[in-house]
């Protein structure tokens, strides 16, 4: 047996339920996860434990859950983007057959359409409607406006009592203006633009909740169960400890569901009144209008480079809206370091309503702005666009990644001068890079048991987001046992397990793996010295492989699982693990590489092929991990085509809340997506559900001006906006 290096640490263990500090020893931390390639299951392709569950259906969504005498809430919403509303007449509404309960008192002021005004839950879901209809509300309307543009205006109408613009203040370093007019030094200046878009989650917001006596069950569709425990606990005046929140499968948040959210406080409160379970998911209209969205942004933009392609300077001048008090600022110069920089952002006040976190909040869009000035300048330059990245990028896992890509793509295949091609259709490449932390952080508590029967169970409430957490918690516990994952039981999605915290940043799989990790350890110790003397071996030279119990210790003994676990007496083993930082790391890198065809008389581009290299330290499924390029990839080419939310100035509503004039790609619109997983042996777990939907829109547009050698400066690349860059219309 390879003698592994070990060291003795300290933690707390929950044994039997009792909480003990103790001194175990573990494998050495540098080796902790040890070589992928002596690993059964991570590192390898896990099919998801809950794959069946989810195609066949048996999988249960808040939204499937039906309780007996369950009622069905729905929301009254303000058709008007700001007004005072002087009265709620709701009788009628209440004397309506069927309807059990009706909230009136959330607002007396709404600031846009779809606010949130009053509520009904009834018997089903056609009477809770209907309810709404007979609600009289008398509304004064207000003066508004939705376009940050106008409401920069010194005349437009003030949405706030501090007017409608925030900010504004220079962030200088070094001396941009110097800079900038140095001799030797070209200056590109241009202003690039991205709209601002919806999450567009499979499964829309929503909860069903149900009271028994001062106790309160919610199953919610989120990103966070313990958050929106606080949240609700917090809104009710009720203790956290008589709240319990269920999410067992939910379908995409992507930084839009957090909380409860005004739905949840509603639904809860509807089931309290009714004294009977309510379910209240928001219909695909109500996503658009009032579950925030990712806000868009405007650049005017100053890039500098020295002739021989060294960055030098950047000026830039942003300003978007997150509706009333949200803020759109990104982080710009983003990726290459730039020595002399000036950034002012304004955020600008509207009656949109208010964004929330979009996967990778801030990035994809800096990165548009950033990489398309990049590729501007790089022609002004007339150096490669490649070369003048891996000139300006101290990154060393990017610089490899850079080549690999290259490879993948054949770049070589590029026109040397954009736009350089002939006929009606063009072919381009371009590409874009991506930074992300994807460290994780201290707080989950997951339990290791083992049963005497052998069965084995791991529990830990956070959240599967459709990202793969519940394999992952899965295979590294049968990895640390030497079990077929299936012998694993993951039970997460409930607050009654142990504590974790919310998933956004791209943070579970690093904050959750390291712990489930020591929990496994800790439960492994404790079976190997339950078994030691039975196999006359000292613990460390048995091992747990294939599902058996090995003693190596001149002759082989073994015992079979269900043997060894038949010693453990009758509690069993019950372990609780905590994060463990060594098992960890964050930065991760990406860049990408996008091949396109821009038909010259529609306008219409058609991507033809990603190349996504991504590095995310240690591969715990690459099933898994690959799965997510393919999703961060997809939505990245949704934002470079596709989606913008719209606005009608005059009557403040949103033009296209839907999923029909909103516009998603399709499996047509599908180009051919190679994920090359960057190999960067940290042996650290880091997280990678943002990072690779941050370069795919600026990859594709700056493909977009390698086949016609003109720059679409804002987001969605329309078949419209290519013509008129062609000057065709
Ligand atoms: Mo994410 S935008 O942190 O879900």
């Amino acid at each position: 047996m390879p003698q592994q290096r070990t060291k003795r640490i300290k933690t707390t263990i929950t044994v039997n339920g009792e909480t003990q500090e103790v001194e175990i020893e573990v494998p050495d931390i540098e080796a902790a996860w040890g070589d992928p390639a002596n690993m059964r299951w991570l590192g390898k392709r896990i099919p998801r434990v809950d794959g069946a569950d989810k195609v066949t259906g048996r999988a249960k969504y808040t939204y499937d859950i039906q309780l007996p005498g369950m009622l069905y809430a729905k929301i009254l919403r303000s058709p008007y983007p700001h007004a005072r509303i002087r009265s709620i007449d709701a009788s009628e509404a209440e004397k309506l057959p069927g309807v059990k309960a009706v909230i009136t008192d959330l607002t007396r002021e709404v600031n846009y359409v779809g606010e949130e005004v009053a509520a009904v839950a009834a018997v089903s879901e056609e009477i809770a409607r209907d309810a709404l209809k007979r609600i009289k509300v008398d509304y004064e309307p207000l003066p508004f406006v939705v376009d940050p543009e106008t409401a920069r205006e010194p005349s437009a109408p003030r949405v706030t009592q501090q007017g409608n613009v925030r900010g504004g203040n220079p962030q200088e370093r070094g001396d941009v203006d110097s800079a900038l007019s140095r001799s030797d030094v070209v200056v590109h200046e241009a202003t690039y633009s991205v709209p601002p878009r919806s999450h567009c989650c499979l499964e829309p917001h929503g909860l069903v909740c149900q009271w028994q006596g001062d106790k309160l069950i919610a199953w919610a569709s989120t990103q966070g169960i313990f958050s929106v425990r606080d949240e609700l606990a917090g809104a009710l005046g009720i203790p956290q400890g008589n709240v319990r929140v269920i999410c067992e499968h939910m379908g995409g948040g992507f930084g839009s569901k957090f909380g409860a959210g005004v739905e949840g406080v509603l639904c809860a409160r509807l089931a309290k009144m009714a004294n009977a379970p309510v379910k209240l998911m928001l219909e695909r209209e109500e996503e658009q209008l009032a579950s925030g969205y990712g806000p868009g942004v405007t650049a005017k933009v100053k890039i500098a480079a020295t002739r021989d392609g060294q960055l030098i300077a950047w000026d830039s001048e942003t300003h978007g809206t997150g509706g009333l008090w949200g803020s759109a600022s990104v982080p710009l110069p983003y990726i290459y370091p730039v020595a002399n920089v000036r950034t002012r952002h304004f955020d600008i006040s509207t009656n949109i309503g208010a964004s929330a976190a979009l996967r990778a909040p801030g990035h994809p869009q800096a990165s548009f702005i950033m990489e398309s000035a990049m590729d501007d300048l790089a022609h002004k330059l007339g150096i490669d666009p490649l070369e003048f990245r891996l000139k300006n990028d101290p990154n060393r896992v990017r610089q490899a990644e850079y080549r690999l890509g290259a490879e993948r793509i054949g770049w070589q295949r590029r026109n040397r001068v954009a736009g350089e091609g002939r006929g009606t259709v063009r072919r381009g490449l371009g590409m874009a890079s991506a930074v992300w932390g994807g460290g994780g952080g201290a707080g989950s508590r997951p339990t290791v048991r083992i049963a005497p029967d052998g069965s084995v169970e791991v529990r830990l409430g956070t959240q599967d987001l459709g990202t793969g957490t519940r394999t992952y918690v899965a295979a590294i516990v049968a990895e640390e046992l030497g079990l077929d994952v299936k012998q694993v039981k993951a039970l997460i999605g409930d607050t009654d397990y142990g504590y974790s915290g919310a998933s956004g940043g791209s943070t579970t799989a690093a904050s959750v793996a390291p712990a489930v990790k020591m929990a496994a350890m800790g439960a492994k110790e404790r079976l190997l010295a339950a078994v030691s003397q039975r196999l006359q071996a000292n613990p460390a030279n048995i091992v747990l492989a294939d599902g058996k119990v090995i003693a190596r210790n001149g002759v082989e003994r073994s015992l079979t699982w269900k043997q060894a676990c038949a010693l453990l007496g009758k509690e069993g083993i019950e372990v609780q693990g905590e994060w463990n930082p060594n098992l960890q790391g964050s930065g991760v890198a990406g860049c990408q590489f996008a091949e396109v065809e821009v038909d010259t008389e529609t306008g219409k581009v058609r991507v033809v092929k990603i190349v996504a290299v991504q590095d995310c330290g240690l591969v715990i499924n690459q099933l898994a991990v690959e799965s997510q390029v393919y999703g961060g990839v997809i939505q990245g080419l949704a934002m470079a085509l596709h989606e913008q939310r719209l606005y009608d100035e005059q009557t403040g509503r949103m033009l296209n809340p839907n999923l029909e004039e909103y516009k998603l790609p399709g499996s047509l619109d599908m180009p051919e997506i190679d994920v090359v997983l960057y190999d960067n042996p940290t042996g650290r777990v880091s997280g990678v559900g943002e990072p690779p939907v941050i370069p795919t829109a600026a990859a594709i547009g700056n493909a977009v001006f390698n086949a016609i050698g003109k720059r679409v400066h804002s987001l969605p690349i329309t078949p419209a906006k290519v013509l008129e860059a062609l000057g065709k219309v």
